[in-house]
């Protein structure tokens, strides 16, 4: 179980591989991908929405809560190899405690 002021999240990789794991309030949907080891989430610019090595599908009904992508990050998200509807950067997504439990997608390699 998570400590108070933890938020779980689910990541699922492209071929169903799955890590269940836990950031604190504040800590962006990246932060904990990395801080805990997850792959497929390089994160090459550190979270300054200018890489999307950080793409992620967030898919019903947890896209809903965090809502569409805006400004640089919308930007960003159109030239992103694999973009689909429920995209969004996982550096721009912050943890939440409505978003506990909150399922993630890692996309499959681009490359
Ligand atoms: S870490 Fe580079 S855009 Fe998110």
């Amino acid at each position: 179980m998570p400590g108070s002021g933890e938020v779980r999240v689910h990541f699922v990789s492209a071929d169903g591989a799955r890590w269940e794991v836990a950031g604190p309030l504040g800590e962006t949907i990246m932060d904990c991908a990395v801080d805990n080891g997850v792959p497929g989430i390089t994160a090459q610019c550190g979270g300054g929405c200018t890489c999307s090595t950080c793409h992620c599908y967030v898919p019903s009904p947890w896209y809903e809560r965090v809502g569409p992508a805006q400004g640089d990050e919308a930007d960003i998200l159109e030239f992103t190899p694999g973009r689909r509807a429920n995209s969004r950067l996982s550096c721009q997504v912050v943890l939440r405690a409505d978003l506990d439990g909150i399922t993630v997608e890692i996309p499959p390699p681009t490359d």
